[in-house]
């Protein structure tokens, strides 16, 4: 399969989670193949920082702050991004948050913030922003950032691999209906490893103050195998280039999730990854 956007000079993204990390990445990714760029953050210090740097590189930008869990937040978001492109072809969900508890120990509280980010937040960007992509008539192309926790169940995590799942299954039927209908909208989901940013220090956006960081500054950063962001990027370029639906960065998690579907057909246990 190809993509559906050929050049994308001129054309027009928005990015959640773009103050940040993979975000601000796939934000100067884009801005050096010309594209106009959308950033929406809920942290507004670090929105300013990464605009002044959009900027200063020469891109044509602008950002918005918003909650992605906010349903009416990002309703605002579509209208800000069309009111100042008049088009988006390019959506990035990608804004998360990631914290740690036991399946059991988790708290209500903690199981709401995190899916009301990364699993409500990619909803309600598909219904604000894919009936007017649809509407305009021109391609457009989805792109959800999940992890390889939506393909894999990591232990530690719960809240972070439920939201994560259901970040796949969004993208596979939003893929799904598209192709059913015959539109130019095309689906991309974002399953990566670890990557060198912020993510460990989630709780820096909770609301209502932190509540204990996942991992902490270093704890993600140092891993072995993490990745820079700009990697993350680039793969992401060239999936929505050549219309490729999963964007894996780390091969080894290929042979979990080949494990999980052989288990599928045997009655196999699913793997049990090593803890991140
Ligand atoms: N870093 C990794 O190892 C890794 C691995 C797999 C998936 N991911 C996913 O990548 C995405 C980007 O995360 P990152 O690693 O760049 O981390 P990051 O913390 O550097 O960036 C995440 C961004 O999301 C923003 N954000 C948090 N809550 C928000 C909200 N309610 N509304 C709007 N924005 C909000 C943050 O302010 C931040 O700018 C997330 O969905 C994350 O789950 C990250």
């Amino acid at each position: 399969m190809t993509g559906v956007l050929g050049s994308l000079q001129g054309k027009t993204a928005v990015i959640t989670g773009g103050a940040s990390g993979i975000g601000l990445a796939m934000a100067q990714q884009f801005g050096s193949q010309g594209m106009n760029l959308v950033i929406a953050d809920v942290e507004q210090g670090a929105l300013e920082i990464a605009m002044a740097q959009l900027e200063a590189e020469g891109f044509s930008c602008c950002a918005m702050q918003c909650d992605v869990s906010d349903q009416k937040a990002v309703e605002a978001l579509a209208d800000f991004s069309y009111d100042a492109f008049g088009a988006v072809h390019v959506l990035c969900n990608n804004a998360g948050v990631v914290h740690r508890d036991l399946a059991w120990e988790a708290s209500i509280e903690s199981w709401e913030w995190v899916l009301g980010v990364d699993l409500w937040g990619p909803i309600y960007g598909v219904h604000a922003f894919v009936p007017r992509m649809i509407a305009s008539g021109e391609p457009g192309h989805v792109v959800n950032t999940a992890s390889t926790a939506g393909v894999v169940a990591f232990p530690g995590i719960a809240s972070y691999d439920v939201a994560k799942q259901g970040v796949v299954a969004l993208s596979e039927v939003l893929l799904a209906d598209a192709m059913a209908e015959k539109l130019p909208i095309r689906v991309s989901v974002l399953c990566p490893g670890v990557v060198r940013t912020k993510i460990g220090v989630s709780e820096r956006n909770r609301p209502g103050g932190v509540k204990g960081d996942a991992f902490g500054e270093e704890g993600l950063i140092t891993a072995t195998e993490a990745i820079e962001p700009e990697a993350v990027a680039q793969a992401v370029l060239r999936a929505i280039n050549d219309g490729t639906f999963w964007i894996m960065t780390h091969p080894r998690y290929v042979d979990l999730v080949k494990t999980r579907a052989e288990g599928m057909l045997t009655g196999a246990m699913p793997p049990i990854p090593h803890p991140i």
